[in-house]
């Protein structure tokens, strides 16, 4: 597999690695619109249109639409002396801005030192800064979006963004709802905040809105459909895949979380390697002169992934605004391409309009910290941004880890005296394989790939993370022990370990790692279920925690009588062993909730199980199942999982009563089917869309004995659900608590316009739908508590 390229990757620094020159490309510039639709397509030379298969088209959108903070008053101010600035620039200096240049970040624009414009700084990743000393390493995406928790997303957003800031970082690369996590075994969807787009787009307006308070831009990624490794990029055997996906689909579910972080003023957007409906993301003029910059008032501007630019004219035109990390087709071909006249002068301002507007937008005019970026080959002065994160990490590690399973109160753990850790998750130190025992030396670059055979926090890739530490499991668990004087024995290495028939507990920690540039070849591992089953032959008392970069299937034991609790731990960061034991030691009871289906089987998954895997020049992959993907199409088939969406037990339990729906009448005869069109759009959409339309109570009650939070949820069927519509949506979610035993509180959901409207398809617009909408609240996808229902007419 494909673990080497991955450890090599990871030891690169960034421009070294991405800046690979790709072979073969063909430009294609005239201005006819058959020009426009081969741009849009990006054909090598000598192919013919014809040659080309397709799905889906991608409608040419033109020209690109002039961005102008027209419709809200911070934007208005940032686009006034943006455009101030532009109109003294001249065209090279204007070339300058929208162009990288290498530097000491991973990505840097030019400067204008004549008029004051800085390099702006651009860093990895969506879970802290990477490759950096003095820094935190926060939780994975996935693992936040497992706390369901809105206050911490935010939290989480605002720490990711003041060491950003610190560091004199302008503009922090993420946070990531592309991939979405259409795929099973996708390579990336642990950097993303699960494959439901409401749980992804509270989580994405949230981590945003957390960034931009420190001053920092954030940057949504990846726009958009980069649902796989496999081919995402060009290769020797031909195109990326080409992500071919109905309208419909793409808006319900793909930019549907993006619309959370637009409304939050996010001030840039990465656009992605593949192509969609043939055409490559970055200069695809549906995505991003169509529906980012026009349906959605995109103020901010568009960065292309690192050498995701395909053509210079063509992207220009198509709406892309920066390329990163050189010049790519642009820089002087860009100046020439003006000057000739294939782009206007106009589209030329306004890439650097957006550019500078978005550095108004969040004041880095004024007293921004010049980059404290080094490599640890450096003598520097340490630049320490840590703070008090670690709390907040252990916090939110705690907060997102899922109990499954929990045979007559195995946990909390009762002062044992004795415990036994088995596997290689356990540890930092994971034992005599090559030389990767060590953290340091050119490997903090990135330490998710450094996992393998240790203790998974993050993953691998640019979404990884550097750690200034790691809080092992083992290590916590010591400290434990060592505070009630009771013994550990541990084994990381054995598959059969060396029973202990006298042990309290027997804790057995395995892990599913995954990275970017290759997707998973299993959900599962026989030396890890091995593990666990031989464990559990002679242990009664066998608890497994798995720490997984996505789903990871456990019924080759999950059954087992002996495997007594069982928790998914996720991606929780540098403070994952003592966010584990405040868990299993009952300090914290556990709340969160699975970010997906964990099915009985990986066959369950059907089609989403594998990417598309091709060897054509013109590889595809097809969103036939549209809108059904994981617990949408596990509830379509009726299908039982193992664990479903939004599972997670408490140590205490919970009552659900008194559900209460109201429809908000507005002025004069609101809902109409259509958001009113005289009103103009904002970034993130039509206003009307984020209005609430109805509102839903409940009151949940702690039944059991011990305080706790319980994650209570929305699910909504639209009018023609189980039709053509799936049959229940996730479409809010409350944390309440923590509650003492006995205590009840009232749960609030708002359901906005957006919430209830499916994408009409002709009317190109977001529609209420008129009949009844039902309404289920419970504990997950299907612990259905309460059910009610509602009626538009
Ligand atoms: C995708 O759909 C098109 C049009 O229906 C078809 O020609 C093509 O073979 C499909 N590709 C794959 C990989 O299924
Ligand atoms: C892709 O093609 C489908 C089917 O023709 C169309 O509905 C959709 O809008 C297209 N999307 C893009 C981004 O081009
Ligand atoms: C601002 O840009 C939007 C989107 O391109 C456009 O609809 C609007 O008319 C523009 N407003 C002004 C004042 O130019
Ligand atoms: C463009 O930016 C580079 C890198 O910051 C700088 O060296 C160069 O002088 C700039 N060119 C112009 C025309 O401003
Ligand atoms: C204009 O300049 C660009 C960039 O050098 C080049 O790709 C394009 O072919 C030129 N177009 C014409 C019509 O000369
Ligand atoms: C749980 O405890 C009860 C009462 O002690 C016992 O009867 C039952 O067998 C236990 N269940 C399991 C699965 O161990
Ligand atoms: C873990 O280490 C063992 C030997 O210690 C080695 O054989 C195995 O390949 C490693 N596993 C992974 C996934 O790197
Ligand atoms: C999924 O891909 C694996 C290789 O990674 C292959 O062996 C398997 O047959 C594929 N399964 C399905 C259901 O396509
Ligand atoms: C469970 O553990 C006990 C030892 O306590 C052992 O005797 C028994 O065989 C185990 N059960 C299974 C199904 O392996």
């Amino acid at each position: 597999m494909n673990v080497l390229r991955s450890a090599l990757y990871g030891m690169l620094p960034r421009s070294r690695r991405e800046s690979r020159a790709e072979p073969g490309q063909a430009v294609l510039s005239t201005k006819t619109a058959a020009a426009l639709l081969c741009a849009a397509c990006s054909l090598p030379a000598g192919l013919e249109l014809s040659e080309v298969p397709y799905y889906g088209l991608s409608p040419p959108v033109y020209p690109s639409p002039l961005g102008n903070g027209s419709t809200d008053a911070r934007w208005a101010s940032a686009y006034g002396r943006a455009r101030d600035l532009v109109s003294r620039m001249t065209v090279e200096e204007k070339a300058n801005v929208t162009r990288g240049w290498p530097g000491i970040c991973v990505g840097n624009t030019g400067d204008v030192p004549r008029l004051g414009i800085p390099s702006l700084c651009f860093a990895d990743g969506p879970a802290g800064l990477r490759g950096q000393e003095f820094v935190s390493a926060f939780p994975a995406g996935i693992h936040v979006a497992a706390t369901f928790d809105r206050d911490l997303m935010l939290e989480y957003g605002r720490a990711i963004g003041r060491e950003f800031r610190g560091r004199g970082v302008n503009v922090a690369l993420g946070p990531v709802a592309g991939p979405l996590g259409r795929v099973a075994r996708g390579g990336r969807n642990w950097e993303g905040l699960s494959n439901d787009p409401y749980l992804a787009g509270v989580g994405m307006g949230a981590i945003t809105r957390g960034i931009q308070e420190a001053g920092v831009i954030a940057t949504p990624k990846h726009w958009l459909l980069n649902e796989q490794e496999f081919r995402r990029r060009r290769t020797p055997l031909g195109e990326a895949i080409s992500a071919n996906v109905d309208d419909r689909t793409l808006h319900e579910l793909y930019v549907f979380p993006f619309m959370d972080a637009l409304r939050e003023g996010a001030g840039a957007v990465m656009c992605s390697y593949q192509r969609a409906n043939h055409s490559y993301a970055c200069q695809n003029s549906k995505l991003l002169n169509g529906i980012l910059k026009t349906e959605l008032g995109f103020e901010g501007f568009v960065v292309s992934d690192w050498d995701a630019q395909m053509s210079g004219v063509a992207s220009a035109n198509a709406g892309l605004d920066l390329v990163m990390p050189n010049a790519g087709f642009w820089g002087a071909e860009l100046v020439q391409a003006v000057r000739n006249g294939s782009v206007s002068e106009e589209r030329l301002g306004d890439m650097a309009a957006r550019i500078l507007a978005s550095w108004y937008y969040l004041h880095q005019e004024n007293d921004y910290p010049p980059p404290a970026i080094y490599t640890n080959m450096q003598k520097h002065f340490p630049v320490d941004v840590q703070a008090d994160h670690a709390k907040l990490i252990e916090e939110i590690g705690a907060a997102g880890t899922v109990l499954v399973k929990n045979i007559n109160n195995t946990l909390p753990f009762k002062k044992p005296r004795f415990l036994c850790v088995y596997g290689y998750d356990a540890t930092v130190k994971a034992g005599p394989w090559q030389n990767r025992d060590r953290y340091g030396g050119g490997y903090e670059d990135n330490f998710g790939w450094n996992t393998l055979n240790g203790t998974l926090i993050t993953a691998g890739g640019s979404g990884g993370n550097s750690p200034p530490y790691v809080v092992s499991p083992f290590q916590a668990l010591q400290e434990r022990l060592s505070k009630d004087r009771g013994i550990l024995r541990w084994d990381f290495y054995s598959e059969n370990p060396t029973p202990y028939v006298n042990a309290d507990a027997c804790l057995v920690f395995i892990n599913a790692y995954a990275s970017e540039s290759f997707d998973r070849t299993s959900l599962t591992d026989d030396f890890s279920d091995r593990l666990v089953l031989n464990v559990a032959s002679w242990c009664a008392n066998t608890i497994v925690v798995v720490h997984s970069a996505g789903i990871r299937t456990v019924d080759a034991w999950i059954t087992h009588p002996n495997v007594t609790a069982t928790l998914f731990a996720g991606l929780p960061g540098q403070e994952s062993g003592h966010a584990l034991a405040a868990v299993l030691y009952g300090d914290v009871n556990p709340s969160g909730r699975l970010p997906y289906t964990v099915a009985r089987a990986e066959a369950d998954y059907g089609a989403l199980l594998n990417s598309s895997v091709s060897a054509a020049r013109f590889p595809e992959a097809n969103f036939t199942e549209r809108l059904w993907i994981d617990y949408r199409a596990f509830d379509r088939d009726a299908l039982a999982p193992r664990f479903e969406f939004g599972f997670g037990l408490s140590y205490t339990s919970f009552a659900y009563a008194g559900l209460a729906v109201s429809l908000l009448r507005r002025a004069p005869a609101a809902p109409a089917e259509f958001p009113d069109q005289s009103v103009p759009v904002v970034q993130g959409g039509h206003p009307a869309l984020w209005e609430v339309v109805a509102v839903v109570r409940c009151t949940v009650t702690n039944t059991g004995a011990v305080e706790g939070a319980e994650v209570a949820q929305l699910y909504v069927g639209v009018p023609g659900a189980g039709e053509d519509s799936p049959v229940r949506q996730l479409r809010g979610f409350v944390k309440v608590g923590p509650l003492v035993p006995g205590q009840a509180r009232e749960a609030v959901f708002e359901l906005t316009r957006r919430d209830l409207s499916v994408w009409d398809v002709v009317a190109q617009q977001w529609r209420l739908r008129r009949g009844r909408y039902a309404v289920w609240v419970g504990a997950s996808s299907r612990d259905l508590r309460l059910a009610g229902d509602f009626v538009i007419e």
